[in-house]
């Protein structure tokens, strides 16, 4: 149980606000490249705050206040040239610093027209592995973190975006929650299929370990042991605002303190005998989240989480929880968030923050999979394997998979649609 000021602070995440600037100063992932190949401009809603993502004509990203420096308007209506984006009220020109590179009236009538204090707030922008990351923090920026299998090849990659009506944290806070595979996955997925008992095995031991990048969850179910890798090896909550299983990537993105993106990267390696496989461009899309009658859909695991994480409300009162041995991971999480908080406070750099290029360029982290993606499997031992079996029948974590992308990953597989 937390108090309301706890809470409070453990959610807010506008501008100014202690969290909001602790999340700022890490890379955040905000959509995906290929959603600027049809209109390179989206209008994107970040802590709290209004922007407008583009790539210009040369290539180059940008992040901008969503208002146009001049009278306001909204940037989303104006268009991307060579070296930047121009507003369609009176043409003015921003580029991806936020300079004011043009102003059309003043630069035909002034003899000595001056841009200076017209700038626009701008955020440095970058793309990994189809993901495109922002960094809202006080400059210099951090190295952005390129984690291991954003180095992986040979394999079918896609981003699934989901706008979630709830606050970040209590997402995240299901990347450290092991025992709600047991329920919302297993038994709620077996109940929905019409199994009238729970036949999911119960977990029966539970670990929480802290590192850099975030804490590592272990467990043991019935019919596991300790030799098995979900012991030895454990799962990622990422720091500060992500998940890790092995072969996808979850990220709770704050839109807003009610309000979060959920950005998930996935990657599937092509069977023997498909590689080289050289995906050219990563698929982005949208998962819708509820039915024609405004009731959640509940038939992929992370929608399934998703009634989770709205369910307990826009921001989860956690005056109200009663906090149990399975939580332990919960509270651990609290425990740093609050103590990052201090530091920040202090004028310290909160943890897991990289300088180091060197570092950066491609960061392991624990994973139950690696040599599934690293060296590969034949297709006669994806169907061997019941995970892998299921993954290519049919994509299970979120429901909506566009045909197209299904198309792609056939291809990309060698299997039948
Ligand atoms: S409001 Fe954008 S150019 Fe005038
Ligand atoms: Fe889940």
């Amino acid at each position: 149980m937390l108090t309301a000021a706890r809470n409070e602070m453990l959610t807010r995440v506008g501008p100014g606000t202690p969290m909001g600037e602790l999340l700022r100063r890490y890379w955040q992932p905000i959509a995906g490249a290929s959603e600027l190949d049809s209109n390179p401009i989206k209008t994107v809603r970040l802590m709290g705050e209004d922007l407008v993502l583009y790539r210009d004509r040369s290539g180059r990203y940008g992040l901008i206040d969503r208002h146009c420096p001049h009278r306001r308007a909204d940037m989303a209506y104006g268009w991307v040239e060579d070296t930047g984006i121009r507003c369609s009220y009176h043409g003015w020109l921003v580029d991806q610093t936020g300079r004011c590179l043009e102003q059309p009236y003043e630069d035909t009538t002034s003899p000595k027209p001056s841009k200076a204090g017209c700038e626009t707030k701008a955020y440095p922008v970058k793309e990994c592995a189809g993901l495109l990351f922002a960094y809202l923090g006080p400059l210099p920026a951090p190295e952005l973190p390129v984690w291991e299998p954003f180095t992986w090849r040979n394999g079918f990659r896609e981003i699934v975006l989901a706008d979630v009506p709830c606050n970040w944290f209590q997402c995240q806070e299901n990347s450290i929650d092991p025992v709600h595979f047991e329920w919302m996955h297993d038994n709620w997925g077996a109940r929905m299929r019409g199994a009238d008992a729970n036949v999911a095995p119960k977990h029966l031991k539970l670990k929480f370990e802290a590192f850099d990048h975030g804490f590592v969850y272990k467990r043991v179910r019935e019919g596991q042991s300790e030799e098995d890798r979900y012991w030895t090896v454990g799962r990622v909550a990422l720091w500060p605002n992500g998940f890790y299983l092995g072969s996808h990537f979850e990220w709770r993105v704050p839109v807003d303190d009610e309000n979060t993106l959920s950005v998930a990267w996935f990657f599937v390696r092509v069977p023997k005998g498909r590689e080289p496989y050289v995906q050219e461009r990563v698929p982005t899309w949208v998962s819708p989240l509820q039915d024609e009658t405004g009731r959640f859909i509940t038939s992929h695991v992370i929608n399934q989480d998703i009634v989770a994480w709205a369910g307990q409300g826009r921001i989860a009162d956690r005056t109200k929880e009663h906090l149990r041995s399975s939580d332990i991971g919960i509270t651990m999480m609290r425990g740093r968030f609050f103590a990052e908080l201090e530091a920040m406070a202090a004028g310290k750099e909160p943890g897991g923050i990289i300088r180091s290029a060197n570092e950066a360029q491609c960061i392991a982290l624990p994973n139950m999979a690696r040599e599934l993606n690293t060296d590969g499997l034949t297709l006669a031992e994806f169907d061997k394997d019941p995970i892998l079996r299921q993954r290519l029948k049919e994509f299970r974590h979120h429901y909506g998979q566009p045909a197209e992308v299904r198309r792609e990953f056939v291809e990309a597989m060698g299997i039948s649609g």
